[in-house]
């Protein structure tokens, strides 16, 4: 059949946000997301699923998937502080971010903002049209902000020069990720 496009994305956010959950739940053994498995992979959908074995990302992984249009290459960055250096050298190469946002985390959501802005302020990426594409993650927690309340929070209306949007969801269902990486297909095709 045709190739696909191919884009790497980059997926940002704080430590412990849900970005390698989320990624996880993208990735090819959980191609149920794009539509019905066939029977030769359900057990191995099964055994990926599974979130308990997720650990804090080291550096930084990269992982492949995809969608009806395009070939996903997403490079699944640390948020820890002492990694989010190395966040910059991967701008360049991107064609669009995801930027994860742990909605239940209101003692941070000050840091997140610090994190996105010095993004936002870049060189590599300030004067560059590249969407955004945010997830207003673990909104099945109780103490979750709303989706309006996180985009408050982050000033997200201030961002007037680049295609962005939020959905809000839970990683470890899987509920919400398609809507987003709809929209981001959407930009990038
Ligand atoms: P770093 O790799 O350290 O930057 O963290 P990360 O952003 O990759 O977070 P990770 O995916 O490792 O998830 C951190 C924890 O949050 C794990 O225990 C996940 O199971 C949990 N988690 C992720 N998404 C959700 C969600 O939507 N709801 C709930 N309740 N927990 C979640
Ligand atoms: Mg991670």
């Amino acid at each position: 059949g045709l190739k696909k496009k191919e884009v790497n994305v980059l997926c940002l956010g704080l430590d412990n946000s849900g970005k390698t959950t989320i990624i996880n739940q993208l990735k090819p053994s959980n191609q149920s997301l794009f539509g019905p498995l066939s029977d030769d992979w359900k057990h191995v959908s099964q055994v990926k699923t599974q979130t308990q074995d997720i650990v804090p990302t080291i550096g930084f992984n990269i992982e492949k998937f995809k969608s009806s249009s395009l070939s996903f290459t997403v490079f699944d960055m640390s948020g820890q502080s002492r990694y989010r250096n190395l966040w910059e050298h991967y701008y360049k190469e991107s064609h669009a971010i995801i930027f994860v946002i742990d909605s239940g985390d209101k003692l941070r959501m000050v840091v997140a903002k610090e994190e996105l802005d010095t993004l936002l302020n870049h060189q590599d990426i300030c004067s560059r049209r590249l969407p955004v594409l945010f997830f207003a993650n673990k909104s099945d927690l109780r103490e979750a902000m709303s989706l309006v309340k996180v985009s408050q929070l982050l000033c997200l209306e201030n961002i007037k020069d680049k295609p962005w949007h939020i959905c809000a969801s839970n990683a470890v269902k899987g509920e919400g990720l398609l809507e987003g990486v709809d929209w981001l297909q959407e930009q990038i095709a």
